[in-house]
Parts: C-alpha cells; sequence; structure tokens
C-alpha cells in the first residue's frame, strides 16, 4: 500500500509471521529515471520472506525497464498493479484504469514478463471498471496464458473506488477461469472474514491491506489460522517493542525528520487499535500527543514509558 508497506513496515509484518509481503507500487518511468524516493520504496525488508516489489505503469517499455532493474537488482518476484484507482495513477491509464483497455493491459503485461526474464511476475487487479465491465477473469486468464503466476483480485470496481463491500463471491469467476492461485483481497480484519473470504471465493488465500495498519501480527495470526496452527497474540511489551523497532527503521530509512513523518499513521492505528481500556476521548488525546512529538528518540522513550508504567500520559 502506496505510504504504508515501507521496508520498516513490512519488517514488522514478517517478524509477526506474515507469509508474504509487498512493497508499495512503484511507477516504473520513476525507477527507470532512479528518484530516490522510488528506489527506496523497493528497499528489501529485513527479516524473512521474499522480496516482493510492485510495478504500476502505463507504457509498455517503462514496466519493462522497471522490471530489468528490479530482476537486475534480485527482487524475488514482480507484483503488476491493476488495482489503483487513483485518478492520478488512472488518468495516465495505469493502475485499474487498464482494466477498461484489455489490448494495453496485454503488452504490459508482456512487456512486464520480458524485463523480468527469469523472476515470476504476478498481477494484482480489480474486478473490473465497473459492474457493466466485470473483466477480471479475461484478463486473469490471457495474463497467465502470457506466464504470469498468480493472480490476485481485489472484490470492489474501479468505479467503486473504497466505497461498499468487496464481494468475496465475485472473485471465484476469476478463481475458475485460470489455472494459477488466485488470492482474494478487500475488507478482510479478522480470521473469520478471512475464511469466509475464502469460502465465498474459492481462492487459493486471502491478502490483508488497511486492517494491517497498526497490528502488523494480524497477518500472521489470519495465517496460522487458516492452515490451522496455534497463534500466539504478541504481548503488549512485544508489540511496543516492535513499534519501537519500526520507528527506528524508519528514522534509517528515510532520515530523522522525513521518518518521523512517515511512521506516525502507524503509531496513530496502533493507539486506535491496541487492545488497552481506555475510552474513545483519552485515546484520541493520546494518538494526537504522540503524533505531535517530532524526534524519534522522544517518540521512542514516550511509548516506553507509556507502557511500562501503563501510565496514559504522554510527557513532554
Ligand atoms: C492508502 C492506500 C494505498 C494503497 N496502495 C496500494 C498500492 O500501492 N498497490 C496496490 O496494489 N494496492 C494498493 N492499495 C489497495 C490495497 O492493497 C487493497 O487492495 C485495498 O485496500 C483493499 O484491501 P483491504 O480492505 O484489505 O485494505 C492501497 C490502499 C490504500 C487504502
Amino acid at each position: 500500500m502506496s505510504g504504508s508497506t515501507d521496508a520498516a513496515f513490512r519488517r514488522q509484518a514478517v517478524r509477526y509471521g506474515a507469509p508474504a509481503v509487498v512493497s508499495e507500487m512503484v511507477a516504473g518511468e520513476a525507477l527507470a529515471a532512479a528518484r530516490p524516493d522510488v528506489v527506496r520504496k523497493t528497499c528489501r525488508h529485513e527479516g524473512r520472506g521474499l522480496w516482493i516489489v510492485q510495478l504500476a505503469g502505463r507504457r509498455p517499455e517503462d514496466m519493462q525497464r522497471g522490471a530489468e532493474i528490479l530482476a537486475a537488482a534480485g527482487v524475488d518476484v514482480i507484483d503488476i498493479n491493476m488495482g489503483c484507482p487513483s485518478r492520478q495513477v488512472t488518468g495516465g491509464n495505469s493502475g485499474s484504469a487498464l482494466m477498461r483497455e484489455p489490448d494495453l493491459a496485454v503488452r504490459i503485461i508482456e512487456a512486464t514478463l520480458q524485463g523480468a526474464g527469469a523472476v515470476p511476475v504476478t498481477l494484482k487487479m480489480r474486478l473490473g471498471w465497473d459492474h457493466d465491465w466485470l473483466n477480471a477473469p479475461e484478463i486473469a486468464q490471457a495474463a497467465v496464458d502470457l506466464g504470469v503466476d498468480l493472480i490476485t483480485v481485489h472484490g470492489r470496481t474501479r468505479c467503486q473506488f473504497y466505497k461498499g463491500e468487496a464481494d468475496w463471491a465475485a472473485i471465484r469467476n476469476t478463481v475458475e477461469a485460470v489455472s494459477v492461485p488466485v488470492i482474494a483481497n478487500g475488507d478482510i480484519s479478522s480470521v473469520e472474514a478471512a475464511k469466509a473470504a475464502q469460502q465465498a471465493s474459492g481462492a487459493f488465500g486471502v491478502m490483508i491491506g488497511r486492517a494491517a495498519m497498526g497490528q502488523p501480527w494480524l497477518i500472521g495470526a489470519i495465517a496460522a489460522a487458516m492452515e490451522g496452527r496455534d497463534y500466539q497474540t504478541p504481548s503488549l511489551a512485544e508489540q511496543v517493542d516492535g513499534l519501537c523497532e519500526q520507528i527506528e527503521d524508519s528514522l534509517s530509512l528515510y532520515g530523522d525528520k522525513l521518518g518521523i513523518r512517515m511512521v506516525r499513521k502507524h503509531v496513530a492505528a496502533h493507539i486506535d487499535k491496541v487492545n488497552l481500556p481506555l475510552d474513545h476521548h483519552l485515546r484520541r488525546s493520546l494518538r494526537a500527543q504522540l503524533c505531535q512529538i517530532d524526534e524519534g528518540p522522544r517518540l521512542i522513550a514516550n511509548l516506553s514509558a507509556l507502557y511500562a508504567g501503563q501510565d496514559l500520559k504522554v510527557a513532554a
């Protein structure tokens, strides 16, 4: 997810057992121009797990060049983005806009595969452009014929953006159209939802996005439940340890000033979701105070002190 699944966050997700994590999307063109902010998004995370980078673009030659660069860097998997609804992306015929232009979509997939060489390529998309245009199965089939190894479908159309509810059952048409694993995505925020999504869609597995913000162990917990394994939810002390590690990683990745800005949304999401007996007002005020701290070490010290004594005040 753009702005969220940086290497600092992905490290936490795999620390708690996520089987696979994907980078923020990067534009092939910007990668080819070696823009430092874009190259940074492709960073490998610390810890276990495959190095998966997502590419977006509207020109086949940029996708090919982007894939060549990623393959040369040694990534394990390249994922093509045909799911982003942002006008900034779709206005330029990339992201989910490509689902309305299947010929261009095919050329983009071909070019990416060419650039990737032996590196496996996967494809993420939506159900279609709108409900009159549900062509995920056709695009998936074409992609698999060209050599794509796995498909992820977010159970909404482009025109829905993030509104309404993801339609997991509608993903089944894609599952039945292809011979490779399909991953169901959209609104999965619990073990129960994951199981329901898998059952409704017949998918091989599920992908978790927004719900993992502030609780990166959710992915490991869901993976364990789906495989019938026990899972020990991290204690509060472990959660804080992980959050502090993420803050430190964020400062190293972006530098002090930008690092603290980038990690704030994760701290805020943690406070929103952490299982503590906080009423709505106290939670809001804690979150606001923590998010005003503009130095990493002070933020870490405050979080540590806060949880050590469970003294729910933020020191100046
Ligand atoms: C802020 C934000 C950024 C996103 N960035 C990406 C992205 O870079 N690539 C991508 O494939 N999907 C991206 N998505 C879509 C999510 O990956 C996911 O498909 C969607 O949010 C539905 O799943 P969820 O309900 O589990 O979040 C983004 C979503 C949000 C809210």
